[in-house]
C-alpha cells in the first residue's frame, strides 16, 4: 500500500525528469482476463483528465474489457476524479454510495477511484478507512499500472492503494482509445509549478514536465496519417512549455513546429497570461491553423487579490496582453476563468473584476466561487463573507458575463464561418454539430457523410450556447 502524502507532494527537487518509454506493459496472462467483461469509466474535471480516461480505457481493453456507459452493467467502474473544488467531492461521494448499492446485488464488481482526488490525503485515507468496498484508489502518476493492481486484487482478494506523491516523469508509449476520430488532445506537458495559492493541481500533478518535441511531433503525424482534422495542446500552463528542457525551445517554437505539419486545427490550453510571450503570439497571428480562440485565466480583476492569489500578473499587465491579441488576431475570441469570494475579497474588489469584464467583453467564462483546498496557502487565509454574499457575487458577475457572451455571439448571425462537423446530434440524427474556429458551438442540416468535414456555414440563428447554421 502507498498513501499519498501532502509534503512530498510539495517537494519541487532539482533531479531531471525522466522519459520512461516502457513504463507499461500488460502480461500475457492478463490480455484476456476481461473477456466477456465490461468497463465503465466516469470522468470529472478538465481536459487532461478526460485525456487520462481515454489511456485507461486503451489499457483496459488491452485486457479485453469493452466499454458500456451503464454503470449497472459493468464488472470493473472505474471513478476518474478532480479534486479542484469542494463540490466534485460530494458528487464523488455520491456515485460511490451507488456503486455500494450495486455491489451489494453483484459482489464481484471491481471498484476503483483514480485521478486527482486519490492524490489527496484526507481522500485517500477516509477511502481506506471508511469504504471498505472501494477494491483500487490509484492516482495521477500510476494509472499505467492498473493491469497489475487488477491482477493483484484478484489474486490476493485485497483492496490495492497505490498512489504516488512524487514529483513525476513523463511516460511516453501509453496506449490510447480516443473519444473522437476527428479531433484529439495531445499533452504537451504535465503538473505545474506555478502554485498559485488556492489551487490543489501541483499537489495531484506533480511538477512541470514537458514532453520532448519529437514526441510530440511524432504523435500528431500519426494523428493526421489516421485522419485527425484538429489537436489540443494540454498543458495545466501550456505557456510555460519547454521552460524545464534542457534544450532552448519554447510554446512558440512548438506551436510552429506543429503548424508546419499542416494539420488542419490547432487549440491549445491552458494558458497561464505570466507566461504568455509576444514570440506566441506573432506564430497564432501567423499560421492559419492555429485556431483564434485563447482561453486566457483572469481570476480576479483586483491587483490586491491577484498578488494573494499568487497570480504573478497585475490588472494592467493582463489588459496590455488582451489588447496585443485583439490587435494582432483582430478574429480572436478570448474566454476566461473568474474566482469569486477569494478570502479578503472586499466588494471594491470585486467591482474591479466586474470593471475588468466590462473592458475585455469576453466570449464566455467560467466563474466559480473560491473553495477551500486542503494544505492550499490560501486555506489558511481568513474568510468573512456569508455563502449568501458569495453567491450573490456570482450571480452578478454571471449576468454580466452572459450579457457580454450573447453579444459576443450576435454577432456570427449572417456571416459564414468553417466548421469541424464532429458529433450527429442526440436529439435529431438529421442535424450535425461542430465548433468554429474560434469555439462556438453550431448545428447544422446534414447528411452524415459530411462527418470529419470542414465545411462553410452561414450562421441563421444565435440560442444561448449554441448557434444553427446552413452549410453553403
Ligand atoms: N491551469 C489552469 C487552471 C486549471 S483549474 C490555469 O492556471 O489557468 C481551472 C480553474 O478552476 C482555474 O482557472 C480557477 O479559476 C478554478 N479554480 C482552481 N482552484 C480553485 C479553487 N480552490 N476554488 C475555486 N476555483 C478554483
Ligand atoms: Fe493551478 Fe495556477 Fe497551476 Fe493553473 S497555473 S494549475 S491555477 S497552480
Ligand atoms: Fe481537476 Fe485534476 Fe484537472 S484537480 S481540474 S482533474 S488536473
Amino acid at each position: 500500500m502507498n498513501m499519498p502524502n501532502l509534503k512530498e507532494a510539495k517537494i519541487r527537487g532539482k533531479s531531471k525528469v525522466r522519459i520512461i518509454k516502457d513504463a507499461y506493459k500488460v502480461k500475457e496472462e492478463l490480455k484476456n482476463i476481461g473477456k466477456d467483461k465490461k468497463y465503465f469509466i466516469k470522468t470529472y474535471g478538465c481536459q487532461m483528465n478526460e485525456h487520462d480516461s481515454e489511456n485507461i480505457k486503451a489499457i483496459l481493453e488491452d485486457m479485453s474489457y469493452k466499454e458500456t456507459e451503464d454503470m449497472e452493467k459493468a464488472d470493473i467502474i472505474l471513478l476518474n476524479t478532480c479534486a479542484i473544488r469542494e463540490n466534485a467531492h460530494n458528487k464523488v461521494f455520491g456515485m460511490i454510495g451507488r456503486i455500494k448499492h450495486l455491489k451489494e446485488q453483484k459482489s464481484h464488481i471491481i471498484a476503483g477511484i483514480c485521478g486527482c482526488m486519490a492524490q489527496e490525503e484526507g481522500i485517500a485515507t477516509e477511502l481506506k478507512n471508511k469504504y471498505k468496498h472501494i477494491d483500487l484508489v490509484f492516482g495521477t502518476h500510476n494509472f499505467h499500472t492498473l493491469p497489475e493492481l487488477i491482477e493483484k486484487n484478484q489474486k490476493e482478494k485485497e483492496r490495492q492503494i497505490e498512489v504516488f506523491s512524487k514529483e513525476g516523469d513523463v511516460l511516453e508509449n501509453i496506449p490510447v482509445k480516443r473519444d473522437s476520430k476527428y479531433k484529439a488532445f495531445v499533452n504537451i506537458m504535465l503538473g505545474c509549478d506555478k502554485f498559485c495559492t488556492y489551487c490543489i493541481v501541483p499537489y495531484t500533478r506533480g511538477k512541470q514536465r514537458s514532453r520532448k518535441k519529437e514526441d510530440i511531433l511524432k504523435e500528431i503525424e500519426e494523428l493526421i496519417k489516421k485522419g485527425y482534422k484538429e489537436v489540443t495542446l494540454l498543458g495545466q500552463n501550456v505557456n510555460a512549455y519547454g521552460k524545464d528542457l534542457e534544450e532552448d525551445y519554447n510554446m512558440a517554437n512548438l506551436l510552429e513546429e506543429v503548424a508546419k505539419t499542416k494539420i488542419p486545427r490547432i487549440r491549445f490550453v491552458t494558458s497561464h497570461p505570466w507566461d504568455f510571450t509576444e514570440e506566441m503570439i506573432d506564430k497564432i497571428a501567423k499560421y492559419e491553423n492555429i485556431m483564434p480562440y485563447i482561453h486566457l485565466p483572469l481570476q480576479s480583476g483586483s491587483n490586491r487579490i491577484l498578488k494573494l492569489m499568487g497570480r504573478r500578473y497585475t490588472k494592467e499587465e493582463y489588459l496590455t496582453l488582451y489588447h496585443k491579441l485583439k490587435e494582432k488576431i483582430p478574429s480572436c475570441a478570448i474566454t476566461t476563468d473568474i474566482i469569486v469570494a477569494f478570502p479578503g475579497e472586499t466588494e471594491e474588489d470585486f467591482k474591479e473584476t466586474l470593471e475588468v469584464v466590462d473592458a475585455c467583453k469576453y466570449d464566455g467564462a467560467y466563474t466559480f466561487i473560491f473553495s477551500k483546498r486542503e494544505g492550499t496557502p490560501a486555506s489558511k487565509m481568513e474568510e468573512s463573507l456569508k455563502e449568501e454574499e458569495k453567491r450573490e457575487r456570482l450571480h452578478r458577475l454571471n449576468e454580466k458575463i452572459n450579457d457580454y457572451s450573447n453579444k459576443a455571439n450576435q454577432k456570427y448571425k449572417g456571416k459564414t464561418v468553417k466548421v469541424l462537423l464532429e458529433k450527429v446530434s442526440e436529439k435529431d440524427p438529421s442535424m450535425l454539430s461542430g465548433y468554429t474556429e474560434t469555439n462556438k458551438l453550431v448545428n447544422v442540416k446534414s447528411a452524415k457523410e459530411n462527418l470529419g468535414k470542414i465545411v462553410s456555414v452561414k450562421i441563421t440563428n444565435i440560442k444561448t450556447w449554441s448557434m444553427d447554421g446552413e452549410i453553403i
